[in-house]
Order: structure tokens, then sequence, then C-alpha cells
């Protein structure tokens, strides 16, 4: 079967990291064992440059049709006076909204070969993979009432409010468990039901999910400060950590700290599933930005939108052992010892984005 993919590279190295991309997918295609049909479309400050917007609805009904949204990184200084709804960075958050992406996937992976650039000791992080699922679209970022009132005394009183149905809750917890189903079978939820509501209508939807219908997949619970201690304790423990949008928020910045470089993190947005195909809409991007300071100079480091490739081959194309083969040809790369600037050693010398994104290529042929 055709696979259907739209590319928004974007701006800066956006387009640099995509092109190393678009050599893999290129030979994944001629290998035969799946085909990719793919498409290009502008985001953030080039759509701008063309049609004064951040995207076009054009693009946006693209992105709707496609199967998976590969999306490189939007922003810079040239575009830093442009009117507010036309900034780059509306053009991923319409994405978000049209696409209704409601769970956000970070993985957190410590190559062997970088476990000393880990803000903890090499032994508590080599080999670690993991992945924090974060509802993104409810909580309290989002919850109704939010405001700011005057009070008569003249204090002024703050509202934010953490609003959660059990729908909301339900589908976030499935992905969570179809997500362990192909990982390692476990899943740790995470609330806080000693304080909050929410956290005990969390618990109780997550656990009755799993009974009735994920029973294969290892279920636990642990409070989020808890958790919080843990992932620096022994984050080895954990496959897949399921919580809210602003745990979740938290504890995945953490997990990114466990693993080294921005240039090195990968993540997935998915949607609903379609009830008539199966399918779900799903953005993957790297965590990082348009990196202006070393954007058209071939510096950056390419492996983070090569590991959002990897997760659309394993989530949106079910093609386990190519996203496998992405993620080990990155693992013996390093060790090898190849290093893009951001991940060298002090006068080590660095290779560009493009050699990486060769060696990378070269060494799934050689897998
Ligand atoms: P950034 O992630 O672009 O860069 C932060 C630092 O990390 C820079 O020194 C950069 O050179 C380095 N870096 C980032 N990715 C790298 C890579 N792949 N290889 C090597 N080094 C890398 O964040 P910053 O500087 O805060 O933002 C720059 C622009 O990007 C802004 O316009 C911002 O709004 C936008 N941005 C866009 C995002 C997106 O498209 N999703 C996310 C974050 C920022
Ligand atoms: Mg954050």
């Amino acid at each position: 079967s055709s696979h259907n993919i739209l590319l928004l590279p974007g701006d800066g190295i956006g387009p640099e990291v995509m092109a190393e991309v678009k050599k893999v997918l290129n030979w994944l295609g001629s290998q035969g064992a799946a085909k990719f049909e793919t498409e290009t479309d502008l985001v953030g400050g080039a759509a701008y440059d063309a049609h004064k917007l951040a995207i076009t609805d054009a693009a946006t009904a693209r992105a709707t049709q496609a199967d998976a949204v590969l999306f490189g990184a939007v922003g810079g200084p040239k575009w830093d006076d442009v009117p507010y709804e036309a900034r780059p960075e509306a053009g991923l958050l319409r994405l978000r909204k049209d696409l209704a992406l409601f769970a956000n996937l970070r993985p957190a992976i410590c190559y062997p070969a970088l476990a000393d650039a880990s803000s903890l000791k090499r032994e508590l992080v080599e080999g670690l993979d993991i992945v924090i699922v974060r509802e993104l679209t409810g909580g309290v970022y989002f919850g109704e009432p939010k405001e700011i009132v005057t009070l008569e005394n003249g204090q002024k009183r703050a509202v934010d409010t953490q609003v959660y149905t059990t729908s909301e809750i339900e589908r976030i917890g499935r992905v969570a468990f179809e997500l362990a189903r192909k990982r390692r079978n476990k899943v740790t939820s995470s609330e806080k039901r000693n304080v909050m509501k929410s956290g005990v209508l969390w618990n109780q939807v997550v656990t009755a999910l799993h009974k009735a219908e994920y029973a294969d997949v290892q279920l636990e619970h642990q409070l989020a400060d808890s958790l919080a201690m843990q992932l620096v304790r022994n984050p080895k423990q954990f496959d897949v950590i399921v919580t809210d949008n602003l745990f979740g928020d938290i504890l995945s910045d953490i997990a990114a700290m466990l693993t080294g470089s921005l240039g090195m993190l990968p993540s997935a947005s998915l949607g609903a599933e379609d009830p008539a195909t199966g399918k779900r809409k799903a953005l993957y991007e790297p965590v990082h930005g348009s990196a202006p300071d070393i954007a058209g100079k071939g510096m950056a480091n390419p492996i983070a939108m090569m590991g959002s490739l990897a997760m659309a081959l394993r989530y949106s194309f079910g093609l386990l052992e190519a996203a496998d083969m992405v993620e080990s040809a990155i693992s013996n790369v390093l060790a090898s010892g190849l290093r893009t600037g951001d991940i060298a050693a002090k006068g080590q010398n660095a290779v560009s984005t493009g050699e990486m994104g060769d060696a990378i290529l070269k060494e799934m042929q050689r897998l």
C-alpha cells in the first residue's frame, strides 16, 4: 500500500534537516517494502513570503488528507515584525487545531555513545528509551473559567480551571496502551488523585480502560510529583508514561535533559482515529526550532528530524522494521564517533548535516 506524506520543511534549518529525511524515504521506497508518495508545501516564514499567511487553506487541507505530516521548523528574525496572525508559529498552531492533535508523544532516547552528555550519570541513562504521552488539547491550559478578577477589597484573584471528561481521558489512555503494545508493553499513568478530582477521574478511567481492553499491557499508577523524582532517580524503569497537559509539559522537559542535545529530540502529535479507515491524523517534528544562528551553514544535526521520521514509520505506517532500522543506524553512526557540531566534544571534528544524513543512510543500507 502507498503512504501519503506531506512535507512541510519550513524555515531556517528546517529544509536542511528535511533534505536528509528525504534521502532516507527515497531509499526505503526503492526497496519495495513500502511505497511513499510525498508532496511538499510551505509553512511559517516561507509561507508568509509567498502568500502573506503562515499556512494556506490549501496546505492545511493537504495536511488533513495526508497519512502523516513531517514538519521541519518555523520562524526566524526575518519575520519578527509580521502581523501577529501571520507569525510563523501560527502555521503550526493552526495545524494542531485543524488536525485536532490531542496526543503529544515525546520520546527520550539516550544513545549509549552520548550518555555522558546527559544531566545524569551514565549508568542511569545509558540505553534509556521511554516515551511521554502528554494530553495536549485539554486540562488547565484550556479549562474555563480562566480569568483574573479584581475583588471588592482591591485584591486580585486569578483562576485557572483543570477540566477533563471521560472521553478525553479515554482517548489519550488508548494512545498510550496502543503505543506500549508496539514497545515494551508497560504504561505508567500519572496524576495527583490525592489532591485533584481530575486526578481521581483520570485514574478511574485509565484503570477501567485497561481492564476492558488492554489487560495484556502492564499498568501502574504514580503520583506526578513522585514520578518526577523517579524520572531522575531511575528513569529506565519506565516504558510509556501517560499524563495530562500540565504535568506532561513539565515531565517531558525533565525527560529531555536525560538525553543531551536539542538536535536529538523527535516528537509526534496524534489526532483522533478515523472510524472508517482506522487511520489517525499525525504530525511529526523535531523538538528544536529553526536555529537561525546556524541556518544555511550545513551545520544542523539531522537526527531529531530523522527520529521523527522513525516515529512516523512506526506509528502512522506500521513499518516497525524500517523504524527500528532508522534508530539502529542513528545509534551505530553515533557509536562510530561521527558528530555534528552540537554534540561534538571540544576540539573534535564535526561533520556537516549532509555527511551525518549520508552516514545514517549508508548504515541503513548495510543493516
Ligand atoms: P532553536 O531550537 O531554534 O535553537 C536553540 C539552540 O539550539 C541554537 O543555538 C541552535 O543552533 C541549537 N540547535 C537547535 N536545533 C539544532 C540542530 N538540529 N542541530 C544543531 N543545533 C541545533 O530555538 P530558538 O533559538 O529559541 O528559536 C529560534 C527560532 O525557532 C525562533 O523563531 C523560534 O520561534 C522558532 N522555534 C520554532 C519551533 C518549531 O518550529 N516547532 C520550536 C522552537 C522554536
Ligand atoms: Mg515546555
